[in-house]
C-alpha cells in the first residue's frame, strides 16, 4: 500500500481484508506505545485504561520486555518444545510454581491465548478425575474457542449462531450482589448462592459425575463481579468434599491486576488448577495452566502439548514480566492505584446518579451505570457514550458487562500520575456530560 498512512485508509484496507466479524472499539489504528501512552498512525497520543484488554499489566515496550524479546529472537525463536526444548520455558514454569498459590507441589502446561488455556485445562480436570462434567457461572467469559464458548455465558455476539455447543457444560447463578439472582441482601443471605451448589447438584449435575467447576475470581468480561469474601471459600470447601476439582480462571484477574499475583489470594483458597495469560508475557501470546502436580502429571505422554507450546520469545517476554513485578513493586503499586481508584470512584458515586454500583479488586475497578438507582435499569447507551467521549478526547477505555453497562479500568498498574490524572480528568467530564443528557 503506498500513500500516507492514515485512520480512514487503514480502515479501508481493513474492510477488504479483515472479517467484520472481529470489531474493533476505535476507529484509530495504534502504531507504538510506551508505558500508559499510546499513538496512531496520525501521531495522536492517547493514555490507556485499556491495556489491551488486561495484557499490559506492565506497560507498553517496556524496555526489560523489548530486551528480552530482542535477545532471545536473535538466538531462537522456535524449535518446538516438543522436538526440541529449552530453558525459558522451564525458567518460567518454576515461577509459575513459585507464585501461583498453594502450599503443594505444581506443574504447568504452556499454551497461546486464553481460550487454549482454557482447552487444556478442562481436558486435565475430565482425564484426571475420570469425569466429564463441568460447572461454569452465569456471566462467564472464558474465550472463544468451541469448549470455552460453550462455558461462556453471553449469548450475543459471543454465542449466537455459533452453536450447537460442547456437551456436559452446567451453569451456575454467580455471586452478582448489585443483581441478586436470588433477590437476597448481602451479608444477610449468607451467601446462600455458594450454599446453592448442593442443591444445583441435585436437579443439575450429580458430583459423581462433575468433574470441576470453572470461576472467575473477578469476572472480567461479565462485569468485573466480585463475590464477597465467604462466597469462594464456600464453594472450594463443597467441591472438596464432593472431589470435584477447583478451577480458578485467572486470565483477566491474575498478574497482579487485583494487588495480589492472582485474585483468588484474596480469598484465601488455593485451587487445584489455575488458568492464566493476557499480562503474563506482556502481549506476546502465551498463556498457561498451572496445577497441583498430582493433576498434572497425571497425563499421558503426547495428551497435551502444541506447535507453539511456551514458544522461547514469549517465555522470555514471561520471565521479563516477573522481573519488574519484583524491581519495580508491582504489587504494592497496584494496591496503592486501587485505593486511589476506589476513593476517586466512590466520590463519583456520591455526584453521578448514573452510577449504580462501584466494584472490584484493588485496581480491577468498575462502575456499573444505571438509568435509575431504585430500578437499576441498566444503562448501556450511557456506558457506550462514555466510551466514545473518552475515545475521542484520547483516552481508551472500555466497557463490559452483560447487560453492556459497566466501565472497567485495566490500566497498566505502573501508570504515572500525570498521566492517571488526565486520563481520570476525562472520565469525569465525561460522567458529566452523559449526565446532562
Ligand atoms: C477470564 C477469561 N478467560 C479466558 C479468556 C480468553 O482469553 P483469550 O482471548 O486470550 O483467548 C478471557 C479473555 O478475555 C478472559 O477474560
Amino acid at each position: 500500500m503506498g500513500g500516507k498512512k492514515t485512520n480512514t485508509n487503514l480502515a479501508e484496507l481493513r474492510n477488504k481484508f479483515i472479517s467484520p466479524g472481529v470489531a474493533s472499539v476505535t476507529g484509530c489504528y495504534v502504531e507504538s506505545g510506551k508505558g500508559a501512552l499510546l499513538y496512531d498512525v496520525e501521531g495522536r497520543e492517547y493514555i490507556d485504561f485499556a491495556g489491551g484488554i488486561a495484557v499490559m499489566n506492565v506497560g507498553h515496550s517496556h524496555p526489560k520486555v523489548v530486551a528480552a524479546i530482542k535477545d532471545q529472537a536473535e538466538k531462537l525463536t522456535h524449535s518446538c518444545f516438543m522436538v526440541l526444548p529449552y530453558e525459558p520455558a522451564l525458567k518460567l514454569a518454576q515461577k509459575l510454581e513459585a507464585i501461583a498459590p498453594g502450599d503443594f507441589r505444581k506443574s504447568v502446561v504452556f499454551a497461546n491465548s486464553g481460550a487454549e488455556a482454557v482447552e487444556n485445562v478442562i481436558k486435565i480436570a475430565r482425564y484426571h478425575t475420570k469425569k466429564t462434567g463441568i460447572i461454569a457461572f452465569e456471566n462467564a467469559f472464558h474465550g472463544r474457542t468451541l469448549l470455552a464458548m460453550t462455558l461462556t455465558s453471553k449469548v450475543k455476539p459471543y454465542k449466537f449462531g455459533f452453536g450447537p455447543f460442547a456437551p456436559e457444560v452446567y451453569r451456575m447463578p454467580f455471586a452478582y450482589c448489585y443483581r441478586c439472582p436470588f433477590t437476597l441482601k448481602y451479608p444477610k443471605c449468607d451467601v446462600a448462592c455458594a450454599d446453592y451448589l448442593e442443591e444445583f447438584f441435585v436437579s443439575h449435575a450429580a458430583p459423581e459425575t462433575t468433574a470441576a467447576i470453572i470461576v472467575e475470581p473477578v469476572q472480567g468480561e461479565g462485569g468485573f463481579i466480585t463475590p464477597p469474601p465467604e462466597y469462594f471459600p464456600k464453594l472450594a470447601n463443597i467441591c472438596k468434599e464432593n472431589d470435584i476439582l477447583f478451577i480458578a480462571d485467572e486470565i483477566q484477574s491474575g498478574m497482579g491486576r487485583t494487588g495480589k499475583m492472582f485474585a483468588i489470594e484474596h480469598y484465601h483458597v488455593e485451587p487445584d488448577l489455575i488458568t492464566v495469560a493476557k499480562s503474563l508475557a506482556a502481549g506476546m501470546p502465551l498463556a498457561a495452566v498451572v496445577g497441583r502436580k498430582d493433576i498434572m502429571d497425571s497425563i499421558h505422554p503426547w495428551g497435551l502439548g502444541g506447535t507453539y507450546f511456551g514458544n522461547p520469545v514469549a517465555c522470555r517476554a514471561g520471565l521479563a514480566v516477573m522481573e519488574i513485578f519484583e524491581e519495580e513493586d508491582l504489587l504494592r503499586k497496584a494496591e496503592v492505584l486501587g485505593e486511589h481508584l476506589r476513593e476517586r470512584f466512590t466520590t463519583w458515586q456520591e455526584r453521578f446518579e448514573v452510577i449504580g454500583d462501584v466494584r472490584g479488586l484493588g485496581p480491577m475497578l468498575a462502575l456499573e451505570l444505571v438509568k435509575d438507582r431504585e430500578t437499576k435499569e441498566p444503562a448501556a447507551d450511557e456506558a457506550k457514550a462514555l466510551v466514545e467521549f473518552c475515545i475521542q478526547k484520547r483516552l481508551v477505555i472500555l466497557s463490559c458487562g452483560t447487560l453492556g453497562n459497566v466501565i472497567r479500568i485495566l490500566m497498566p498498574l505502573n501508570i504515572g500520575d500525570d498521566e492517571l490524572e488526565r486520563g481520570l480528568a476525562i472520565m469525569e467530564d465525561g460522567l458529566t456530560d452523559i449526565s446532562k443528557k
